[in-house]
């Protein structure tokens, strides 16, 4: 064995979103990934609110109870990656201030986390209703849906506050690049958000 060399020592951190649904978490999460996958050095995990739901949390509903055990279930995948090094990008609507306080601490303590808040507003999300939920919601057909029969609880404490009112998907993940590059998680110069960089950290 020669040398071998260790490798930069990224501090591993969560950027975690929060938002009503159709607010653009997921969309502004997937540009995100592809904006840091592969660039920065660090492996990038995804947990999206929907695919945590079909494959992480299919025994659960949407009650308090069980909407705050998803949330503790996405901390503890996130941290398993935070843990090692890695960057965990959560997109759920985590509507709760307690439990999204609950995983900044232990997220905190594993290396470092960035609660993003999708802060379009109710109305422009009724009218994109992507998925069409907030029809079915209308009519009854959904109980307990954030923002109309389910409370949602704005954070007070979110490093990054996004409406898409008026802001493309690009431009929201590039603040959110910007943001982590301020709070000293990402540098500068290594080609995130470049189309084709070069991982170069
Ligand atoms: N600037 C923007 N940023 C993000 N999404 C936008 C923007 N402008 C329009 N959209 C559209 O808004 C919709 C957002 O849907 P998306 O699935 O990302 O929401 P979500 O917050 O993940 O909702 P859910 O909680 O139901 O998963 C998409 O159809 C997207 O194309
Ligand atoms: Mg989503």
């Amino acid at each position: 064995l020669h040398a071998i060399h260790a490798p930069r020592c990224n501090r591993g951190f969560t950027i975690f979103f929060t938002g009503l649904s159709g607010a653009g978490k997921s969309t502004i999460a997937a540009a995100l990934r592809a904006m840091l996958d592969g660039k920065c050095g660090q492996p990038v995990t995804l947990l999206d609110g929907d695919a945590v739901r079909k494959n992480l949390s299919s025994d659960l509903g949407f009650s308090k109870q069980d909407r705050d055990t998803n949330i503790r279930r996405i901390g503890f995948v996130a941290r398993e990656a935070t843990m090692r090094g890695g960057i965990a990008i959560c997109a759920q609507i985590a509507p709760y201030d307690a439990a999204r306080k609950a995983a900044r601490r232990m997220l905190e303590e594993a290396g470092g986390f960035v609660l993003v808040h999708v802060a379009t507003p109710l109305d422009v999300c009724e009218k994109r209703d992507p998925k069409g939920l907030y029809a079915k919601a209308r009519a009854g057909l959904i109980p307990s849906f954030t923002g109309i029969s389910d409370p949602y609880e704005p954070p007070p404490d979110a490093e990054v506050v996004v409406d898409t009112t008026d802001v493309s998907v690009e431009e929201a993940a590039e603040e959110i690049v910007r943001c982590l590059v301020l709070l000293g998680y990402l540098r500068t110069g290594n080609n995130i958000g470049a189309a084709d960089g070069q991982p170069s950290m």
